[in-house]
This record gives C-alpha cells, structure tokens and sequence, in this order.
C-alpha cells in the first residue's frame, strides 16, 4: 500500500490529480445536501422585518459606525451565554443586510441590550456615555438629539431591502412614512395598523422630546428591539437544527 503511494508521490502531475479527486470528494459530500434544503435558516416565530423607524435607527448604526466597536452575535459559548442570554439564531439577523455580526467588541455585545436599559439610560449615555460609566471609552453622540431624522427616503429603504429578499409587503412600503411617525406617538389613528404590520413594536417617544422626530428617536427604538422579537421561554429549535 505504501509502495503505491510512493509511485503517486514521485509523479507529480499524478499527485495533483489524485489531490483534486480527494477534494473533489470532500466538497460534493459538503455542498450536494445544502441543494436539496430549502432554507440554511430555521424559521423560528416573532422574526420579522424592521420597522421603518428602526430600520431608520439602523442606518444611523451603520452610518456611525457602531459595528467597529461592537457585535451583535452571541455564540453558543457559556461564558457569552451566561452575560448576554440566548446565542443568538441565524432567523435573528435574516433581514439584516448587511448584517451586524462584527468581529470586534471593544464594547459590549448588543445582540440582546433591547429592554436591558430605560429610553432615558440610552439618550444619556449617548449623549455623554461617561456621565453613566465612568471608565467607558466609548465616543459620545450628543449630535443626534439635535438631528431631525431625515425620511424623505424610506420607502426606498423598504424597497432596497426587499430587492435583497426581505418581505415588505407593498402596504408596508406605502405606509412606510406614516408607520414611521406613528411608532413615536401611541396617540395616532395608525397604532393598529402599524402593530398588525411589525407584531411588538413599541410605540413610544423615545428621546423624550415629543417636538421633533430626531437620529436618536431612530437609534434608541432600534437598540430597544434587538434581541426582544424571539420569545426565549417558549422557543425550541426544530430537530434538524439542534
Ligand atoms: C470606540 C468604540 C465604541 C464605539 C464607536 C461605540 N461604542 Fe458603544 N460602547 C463602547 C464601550 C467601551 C462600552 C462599554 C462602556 C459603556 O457602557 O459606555 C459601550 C457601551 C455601549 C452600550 C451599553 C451596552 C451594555 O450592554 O451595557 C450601548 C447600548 C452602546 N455602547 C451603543 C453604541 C452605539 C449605538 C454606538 C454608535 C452610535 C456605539 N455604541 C459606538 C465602545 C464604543
């Protein structure tokens, strides 16, 4: 048997060869299966598409960059699980586009921090992070208060992210607007249709300033509903992927 592999060996074509059959092998054992599923992501119940006003606070993230100082994954590992909660699931972030996973927490994970902290507790520390914690090295955004939330654009947000497979209905792209004003007043004449379209938003003025809708109203709502669209006590992982 050695002998054989001497002969493969002292050829190198040969052996080049033999290599790609080998891989070959490996890869259509790997790959072949993922063209009979259907889905990689289990569907699991609550995940749904962002609102417009924390899709709003989304791009307020991304724009500012959060994702270079903070994840938002929570691996399956004790010592993740035991400070964060749940690990967190591939449905949690199927309409994130792009995701926010990141690789660097110079900060804390934020896959879960929605209902850790008061509205309040956000827009402080924002606005001066070590008025709250002490040693924090975190940058302070106290500019976003004073921004007026630009929406001129969301219904081509909705729009964009439906392109890439995320399922807003045309009644959620027409009403985009006004779903987006109504998710800071819990007095408007929308509040049921908009909680029809996107099941537990909150519904609330978040940066406490009811004159305006500013970049913090966006941001806050969007921190306040990572992490809350999954019932944990009652979420069980489908048998194939436990
Ligand atoms: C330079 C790195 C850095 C950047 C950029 C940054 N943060 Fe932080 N963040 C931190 C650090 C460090 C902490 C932990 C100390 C603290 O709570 O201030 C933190 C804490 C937090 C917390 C509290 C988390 C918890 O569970 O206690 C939130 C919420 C937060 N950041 C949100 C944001 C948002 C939103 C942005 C973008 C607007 C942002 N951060 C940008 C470093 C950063």
């Amino acid at each position: 048997m050695l002998g054989k592999h001497e002969f493969l060996e002292k050829h190198g074509l040969l052996l080049t060869v033999g290599i790609l059959v080998v891989v070959a092998i490996g890869g259509a054992v790997e790959i072949a299966p993922l063209f009979y599923l259907e889905s990689t992501v289990e569907e699991v119940d609550g995940v749904r598409p962002y609102s417009p006003l924390e899709l709003a606070g989304r791009n307020v993230y991304v724009r500012e960059g959060c994702y270079v100082c903070h994840s938002q994954q929570i691996r399956p590992l004790r010592d993740e699980v035991e400070r964060y909660g749940h690990y967190s699931l591939a449905a949690e972030s199927m309409y994130d586009h792009p995701f926010q996973w990141g690789s660097k927490r110079t900060g804390p994970d934020l896959a879960r921090v929605g209902g850790k902290y008061s509205d309040e507790w956000h827009r402080q520390h924002m606005v001066s992070p070590r008025s709250l914690v002490p040693e924090s090295i975190m940058p302070p955004y106290a500019f976003l208060e004073k921004r007026e939330l630009d929406y001129s654009q969301v219904e081509a947000w909705l729009k964009a992210n439906r392109a890439v497979g995320v399922p807003y209905t045309d009644e959620m792209i027409e009403n985009a607007a006004l779903d987006l004003r109504t998710q800071v007043d819990p007095f408007s004449d929308n509040y049921d249709a908009f909680v029809a379209r996107y099941p537990k938003a909150q519904i609330r003025n978040f940066d406490g300033n009811d004159r305006q809708i500013t970049e913090m109203d966006a941001l806050i709502a969007y921190m306040q509903m990572l992490g809350t669209l999954v019932d944990f006590d009652t979420y069980e992982a489908e048998e194939n992927y436990r």
